[in-house]
């Protein structure tokens, strides 16, 4: 790959855009791009397909430690394989989305997948924006740029189409949202920017807008 080295480490929570404004942000710097989240997802994929007990936490880390899991960082090629088949649309399921905290909550299977992204991030010749939940404070804190991504709570949840004081529906989704955020929050703290991040507040920004303030952030922390 072309230029210096640029990883970009992005966090933040579910709704903020994420991983959107991340592939967009790889793209314009033509840079690699990894979504850390697909592989806590395909992880639960694969023991949900195995049959693997996701309260186990000993099965659930020898697992993510045995599984053959690839994931494309081609921003315009999104592909996410478990041994050989490719579950880039079933990680999205919802079944996946209310089993993948177990995963991300199981220490061990974090250890693995730190150390996987880690090297994912070697292997791209350290041009990449990684995105995901701890990405600033544990899997590179040494990126050359570190950047915290929020929104509010009413944004988020806007964004995926659930409307506040709606329908049945709507309370249940939201209820949803709220719960998975808050059992991710028991493991890594991704609502506050650590030391050296830069927060980029996308509640008032629509899509063109945040990809701007994040590469303007990219330049003055690259700096
Ligand atoms: O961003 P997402 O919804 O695809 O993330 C899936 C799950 O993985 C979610 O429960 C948060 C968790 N996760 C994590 O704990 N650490 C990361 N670096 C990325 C995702």
């Amino acid at each position: 790959r072309l230029g210096k080295p640029l990883v970009v480490a992005i966090d933040g929570p579910s709704g903020s855009g994420k991983s959107s404004v991340s592939r967009e942000t790889a793209r314009r710097l033509h840079a690699a791009y990894l979504d850390t989240g697909a592989m806590y997802r395909a992880v639960t994929w694969h023991c949900l397909d195995t049959g693997v007990d996701l309260q186990e936490a000993a099965s659930v880390e020898k697992a993510s430690r045995e599984v053959d899991l690839k994931i494309s960082t081609d921003p315009d090629h999104e592909l996410v394989s478990v041994d050989g088949t490719d579950v880039t649309l079933a990680i999205r399921e919802p079944s996946i989305s209310s089993a993948v905290s177990a995963v991300a909550t199981t220490l061990g299977a974090r250890a693995e997948l730190i150390r996987r992204q880690q090297q994912i991030i070697a292997d791209s010749g350290r041009r990449i924006v990684a995105e995901g939940r701890d990405i600033t404070t544990v899997v590179a804190p040494d990126a050359e740029a570190r950047i915290l991504l929020t929104a509010s709570e009413e944004a988020r949840l806007r964004r995926r189409g659930i409307q506040l004081g709606g329908t049945q529906g709507d309370a249940q989704l939201q209820e949803q949202v709220l719960t998975r955020d808050a059992k991710d929050s028991t493991v890594v703290n991704f609502h506050e920017a650590a030391d050296g991040v830069f927060t980029v507040d996308s509640s008032d920004l629509d899509f063109e807008e945040t990809v701007e303030a994040v590469l303007a952030a990219v330049r003055s922390a690259a700096h």
